[in-house]
């Protein structure tokens, strides 16, 4: 048995996962799975690639896929043909990577960190993509499902931390060319802090992209969440796209720009503009910038 499975072995608790488990699929659990119905052979190439080159111990994956429960990213390829069952269709990240202008050249021998990498997709995407070393920062129990999938893909350079951004800091973490956070600045209620860590672990000239919810409109204004989004606690701020270029300029980037923007769906049947808690749907959009 390899290391990292031997370590996942040593670390993993089923039954403390459980209780973690309980409390993410408790959140509208009657959302359908974006991934429902989709094929092994309509994951992401590059991850299928992954199954190729390394020793893919069907009996680990045997052994613990049962106890891992739903995976929030995905969906990914397994050994045996299978696919992880997960909330999310994560299978568009490589457009919207390239609309960033991130590319295989572009991002081949960088060292990359992924702050709030959840199970991993950014983190191993970077690596397929050539990153030299990639590095994924993760301090809930979701960190297991990205042990778990290092440990079935045992791809060389990737690494994870049961950690936040919190714990993000150049003397233990070095430097990076490239940052990915994702999903992550809207459910903090310091967004600003986040963006000076950030900062501290990039060279300058290192690259940042940043996906989050946003207003639909451009504006310079932030909304706040007092109580749920989409029935989500977590969620404290919607900001203006123009809002959230002005905080990363402030925190020491430069050549912000909105690659991407989709508007959302409200997910309240009765009106598709407004949430059930009365927020704006808004949007979600990808930034980039560049460490000054
Ligand atoms: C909405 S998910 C986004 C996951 C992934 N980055 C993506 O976009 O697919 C937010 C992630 O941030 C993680 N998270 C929560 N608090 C965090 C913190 N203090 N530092 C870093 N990540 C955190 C959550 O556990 C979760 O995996």
């Amino acid at each position: 048995m390899s290391l990292r499975k031997q370590n996942f072995r040593d670390a993993f608790r089923p039954g403390e996962f459980r209780a973690f488990r309980a409390a993410y699929e408790g959140i509208n659990p009657d959302r359908p799975l974006e991934t429902s119905g989709i094929g092994f052979g309509d994951t992401e190439p590059l991850f299928r690639d992954f199954l190729q080159t390394s020793d893919t111990g069907a009996a680990f994956v045997e052994e613990f896929l049962p106890h891992l429960g739903m995976f929030l990213q995905g969906p990914f390829p397994l050994p045996g043909n299978r696919v992880s069952r997960s909330a999310w269709d994560c299978r568009g990240k490589t457009g919207a990577y390239r609309a960033c202008g991130l590319s295989t050249q572009s991002v081949t021998g960088k060292r990359t960190l992924d702050v709030g990498c959840n199970a991993g997709y950014d983190t191993f995407l970077m690596n397929a993509m050539g990153a030299s070393e990639s590095v994924g920062l993760e301090p809930h129990g979701f960190y297991f499902h990205a042990q778990f999938l290092n440990a079935v893909y045992e791809r060389q350079g990737v690494s994870f931390r049961n950690i936040g951004w919190e714990g993000v800091d150049p003397e233990h973490l070095g430097q990076f060319d490239l940052v990915t956070c994702l999903g992550l600045i809207y459910h903090l209620t310091d967004p600003m802090a986040l963006l000076f860590r950030l900062a501290s672990v990039m060279k300058p000239g290192a690259r940042l992209v940043m996906e989050t919810h946003v207003l639909s409109e451009r504006s310079t204004h932030a909304h706040f969440v007092e109580g749920a989004f989409w029935g989500d606690e977590t969620y404290w701020w919607i900001f203006g796209d123009e809002c959230l270029s002005g905080m990363l300029r402030s925190a020491g980037f430069r050549d912000v720009n909105v690659a991407l923007k989709a508007d959302c769906d409200s997910r309240n049947p009765r009106n598709p503009r407004v949430t059930v808690e009365g927020h704006p749907a808004g949007a979600r959009a990808w930034f980039t910038a560049v460490r000054s």
